[in-house]
């Protein structure tokens, strides 16, 4: 109740914690003059203050700028690839101005190339040279249709409660021979950057932690490494690269590890 009384008092504070979808934790509420934070209250506040996220907005406004700064295909693409049923079928969630998928489709794979931005999803048509269906991550509802699924800085993305559900999908998505590779900004918080993009930033061990409750995974292996991004920053990325265990498949003693 203390928060809403707040909340009703400083609508434009409470509006901009919202909107921030970081965890409302004590300090940040400290900061802010209020100390009676009960967590109980974190769900109201949102439901008051509806959460509006601008992430698909900002590509959608800044598409052709976008597109235009992708440069070469993602240098772990191809070793992804390798590990593929060749020529399968391949998912790509996210695909931005298309220039992986271009490369997933020269590599001979059957591509289905998917992006929540219809913007995006225009240009990358026009340069892949096929339909980018504009669908969300959690709109995925394909069952053991791929060989594998792409996405490369998409699902980070995705808020940090949404991710266990959507890989869920992206598991139910793939065929018993199927493999995943996702890239995500590492970190420890959640909330928007200077571009107005919203972002879960995840640790290694959390993003383990995540995609094991999402599974069952025949293997599960994670990557680190320092790169680029859109925003010049130096960011430190984290790849996990899943191999689907089937659930309702033969016992794990039946697969290999791969
Ligand atoms: C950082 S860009 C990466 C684009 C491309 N994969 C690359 O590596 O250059 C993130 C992409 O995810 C898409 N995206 C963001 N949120 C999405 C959502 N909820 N559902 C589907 N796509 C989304 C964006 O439109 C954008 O194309």
């Amino acid at each position: 109740m203390a928060l809403m009384l707040w909340a009703r008092a400083d609508e434009r504070l409470a509006r901009k914690v919202a909107d921030s979808r970081l965890p409302l934790r004590a300090r940040q509420l400290r900061s802010s003059g209020l100390h009676d934070y009960d967590a109980s209250q974190t769900v109201w506040l949102t439901e008051a203050f509806p959460v509006t996220d601008n992430t698909l907005g900002f590509y959608n406004a800044n598409a052709e700028q976008y597109a235009a700064d992708e440069g070469i295909p993602n240098p772990r693409l191809s070793s992804f690839l390798d590990r593929c049923t060749p020529n399968g079928k391949i998912l790509e969630l996210g695909t931005g101005g298309g220039v992986d998928g271009a490369a997933i489709i020269e590599r001979g794979f059957d591509l289905d190339a998917t992006d929540g931005s219809p913007e995006l999803a225009a240009i990358a048509s026009r340069r892949i040279g096929l339909t980018v269906r504009t669908m969300l991550f959690n709109e995925l509802d394909a069952v053991d249709l791929y060989d594998g699924v792409y996405a490369c800085a998409s699902l980070t993305h995705a808020p940090r409660s949404e991710l266990v559900p959507i890989i869920g999908r992206i598991h139910r998505a793939l065929n018993d021979a199927g493999l995943v590779w996702a890239s995500f900004k590492a970190g420890a918080e959640e909330g928007t950057d200077a571009l107005g993009r919203y972002y879960s930033y995840l640790s290694k061990e959390e993003l383990m932690v995540t995609w094991e409750n999402a599974g069952p995974w025949r293997s599960l292996e994670a990557e680190i490494w320092v790169g680029g991004a859109y925003d010049r920053k130096p960011t430190t990325w984290v790849a996990i690269t899943a191999a689907k265990l089937d659930r309702f498949g033969p016992s794990s003693d039946s697969y290999g590890t791969i």
